[in-house]
């Protein structure tokens, strides 16, 4: 008969490996790796099939259920995020750094949903309830109808939700339950694995919403929110930069809604408020024209969101100049330098360029590309660009510029936000255009460097 085999897996990706070892092949994470006892003991020998089980009634897919009500927790940037609210029997995951304010987040999203009627339990395993009681203080939040529990034992949390039934619990954090039918310590990827399945299938019998605070950690000594990504309904990070008051909240998955949708919160000192406008916000700081900035007319989700894209490039005294990108993919700053070298004839040899995005916020859209090389074209030459204009569009390989979705949106915030032109790939489908807004078409980067920079 087959032993059943202990297997080790990495408590930052989530990796199985055969056998232990100091880092993981997977995500380069060092002495993360921990064993983990097989998930049943029963007999490995018998395939399940030969069993005989119960049969399972199947069903089609056309369906006459309604789709889920959803609950508004009055934070409009919140109920964006989860898709519209809060879907009842879902299993959200909140991930984050220590100390970026997951826990006042939460403490102000449970307050929320209690004031809309719903029924909330907040259980923290982290903090004393005097702890909890004077952030609500704090926050001006003790008079809303949560009730609280400080509690680390699974079983114990469990019976209680049981007999309270409530409409959303929230756990701070997964990494501090504990289940006692695991043998290992808390935070170890089996026991984070273990209360989260417990808490979600919980959520799915009792019709209960869970959300389940996880922190990411960088040293791998307690098992990360990757754990059980896979489990849950919905993921939502919970980002900021250190030093900035900015905070962004982003849907990863999520099974009853749209992914990359983004909510905008500031943390005060009465904790997260929301920020409504973000555009307005990140582009604050611009008063005059200057060298190396271009604004960035992007997309997060259904909303669009003007960024400022900084760059500053200048001699290198070092055999290999630095790259140092912050809130863009490091990748497609190589490649756009690339297509600026062999298809405009720009090089940035022996120069450091640095790249930079304003106010904390982070860009993934490949939309940014032309926004990324008019602030390198402008940090390099020197030249400002024209303060009323944003830019947006993919750069191809080619040096061609490639149309990007959404323009209408992109075009309405620009002309919302004050600015007078817009440059836009050709070929771009541009539907009604704002008035008072020019646009400029570009069929390709050299294009756009003929009549911004004269020859380049
Ligand atoms: P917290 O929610 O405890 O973070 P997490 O649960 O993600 O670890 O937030 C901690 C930080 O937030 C802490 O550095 C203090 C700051 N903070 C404020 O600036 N204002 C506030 O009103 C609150 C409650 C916290
Ligand atoms: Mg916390």
């Amino acid at each position: 008969m087959a032993k059943p085999t202990t297997s080790f897996t990495c408590a930052q990706c989530g990796a199985v490996h055969k056998k232990w070892a100091g880092r993981c092949d997977a995500c380069g994470a060092w002495n993360s790796i921990a064993e983990e006892a097989p998930l049943s003991a029963g007999p490995a020998s018998k395939s399940l099939g030969a069993l005989r089980g119960r049969t399972l009634p199947l069903g089609d897919l056309s369906t006459e259920e309604a789709p889920p009500p959803r609950t508004s927790s009055g934070l409009e940037e919140l109920d964006r995020v989860l898709g519209g609210g809060l879907v009842p029997a879902s299993a959200i995951l909140v991930g984050g750094d220590p100390g970026i304010g997951k826990s006042t987040l939460l403490l102000q999203a449970a307050a929320a949903f209690a004031r809309s009627g719903l029924k909330c339990v907040y259980v923290s395993g982290e903090e004393a309830s005097a702890q909890v009681r004077m952030r609500a203080q704090r926050l001006d939040l003790a008079d809303a109808p949560v009730k609280l529990a400080t509690e680390t034992n699974l079983r114990d949390i469990l019976t209680t939700l049981e007999a309270e039934k409530p409409d959303l619990a929230i756990i701070d954090s997964i990494q501090t339950m504990w289940a006692d039918t695991v043998e290992s310590a808390p935070g170890s990827v089996s026991q984070v694995r273990a209360a989260a399945h417990e808490l979600t299938t919980f959520a799915k019998r009792r019709g209960t919403a869970v959300m389940l605070v996880g922190h990411v950690t960088k040293e791998g000594q307690i098992a990360g929110p990757r754990v059980v990504e896979h489990m849950v309904d919905t993921v939502l990070y919970f980002e900021g930069e250190r030093g900035h008051q900015f905070r962004i909240l982003r849907a990863v998955k999520n099974r009853f809604g749209p992914a990359d949708e983004i909510g905008v919160f500031e943390m005060t000192g009465m904790g997260l408020s929301q920020v409504t406008n973000p555009s307005a916000l990140f582009l604050s700081e611009r008063d005059k024209p200057v060298a190396g900035a271009a604004v960035f007319a992007g997309i997060e989700g259904t909303r669009p969101v003007l960024t400022e894209v900084q760059a500053l490039v200048a001699p290198s005294p070092l055999g290999t100049p630095r790259r140092t990108v912050v809130g863009l993919d490091a990748g497609r700053l190589s490649t756009t330098l690339a297509v600026l070298e062999s298809r405009c004839g720009i090089p940035f040899a022996g120069l450091d360029v640095f790249l930079n995005v304003a106010g904390g916020m982070k860009v993934t859209e490949p939309a940014a590309d032309l926004a990324v090389a008019a602030a390198l074209l402008s940090a390099r030459e020197d030249v400002a660009l024209p303060a009323d204009t944003v830019l947006f569009g993919e750069i191809s390989l080619s040096g061609a510029l490639r149309p990007v979705s959404q323009t209408e949106n992109r075009l309405k915030e620009a002309q919302k936000l004050g600015f007078s032109q817009a440059i836009a790939p050709a070929r771009s489908k541009l539907g009604g255009v704002p008035a008072g807004l020019k646009v400029r078409s570009m069929p390709d980067l050299t294009a756009f460097v003929g009549e911004m920079f004269g020859a380049g």
